[in-house]
């Protein structure tokens, strides 16, 4: 059983998600309901309790937050803490996402510490990481990807907790663009990072997912590459049916 995160970015409007939780309820005929935990809505902040309450009494879909501040409480004007999301329930945080750490400058290091302050409130961090077109062009794909676990790793092995982590592997040109990376490439990173978690102890609350154009045209080739978990999925999520079509295709 795979997992799925939609990762609804700044696409979504109150009205869509109403939409949504309607189609949700409606839902009785596919695998779809059967997910459960396994299904998981990462919102925008302000709409977070919107969902949160759409969904009460109608699914036990779980949500999140699509990033957080590395700071538990202060001067620091609009960032929004883990302490405040965790009041909202939160199941899970996406940090490290690659529009983050190119539009807002999030540095890896950045990065570890609000995994940190996520872990601390045991909510699951889902941290994204991912190379961009010209480093897997010229061969840089595995350092890129080692930079950017680096502090996380650092920071892992002297946690002891048992919250669940997930490793988002989304690489930068296939995020929007409708390429997905080919089969052969991902078959290797993914083996790839399953070595280099092996020396962590917590290895084991470790789950790794692919993200970039995940679609129901694509999903039925990428459940075939081995140590893929679930996915992240972007535009695709933000429409029920379209959701539902890669859940069920799966
Ligand atoms: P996409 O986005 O599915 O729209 O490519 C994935 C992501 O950025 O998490």
């Amino acid at each position: 059983m795979y997992y799925y995160i939609a990762n609804w970015k700044m696409y979504q409007s109150l009205q869509g998600i109403t939409q949504f939780v309607e189609q949700l309820s409606q839902d009785t005929t596919s695998t779809f309901n059967g997910y459960n935990a396994r299904l998981k809505i990462a919102a925008s902040y302000e709409q977070i309790d919107f969902l949160r309450r759409s969904l009460l009494g109608v699914s036990s879909v779980c949500y999140g937050a699509q990033d957080c501040s590395q700071y538990n409480k202060g001067p620091y004007t609009g960032q929004v803490s883990v302490e405040s999301l965790a009041d909202l329930g939160i199941d899970f945080c996406i940090i490290g996402h690659s529009e983050a750490r190119i539009y807002l400058g999030q540095s890896s290091e950045l990065i570890a510490l609000k995994m940190k302050a996520l872990l601390a409130m045991e909510i699951s961090p889902v941290i994204c990481i991912g190379e961009t077109l010209q480093e897997y062009q010229n061969g840089e794909t595995i350092e890129r990807l080692y930079d950017q676990l680096s502090p996380i790793f650092t920071y892992l092995k002297e946690y002891t907790g048992n919250v669940k982590i997930y490793i988002a592997y989304e690489p930068i040109y296939a995020i929007g663009s409708g390429i997905v990376a080919k089969i052969e490439d991902l078959e290797n990173i993914f083996n790839l990072l399953h070595l280099m978690i092996q020396q962590l102890s917590v290895a084991k609350n470790i789950t790794f997912l692919y993200g970039g154009s995940v679609s129901s045209s694509s999903i039925s080739c990428l459940k075939k590459i081995q140590g893929i978990s679930g996915f992240l999925i972007g535009k695709m999520s933000i429409d029920f049916q379209e959701l539902k079509k890669i859940v069920d295709l799966s």
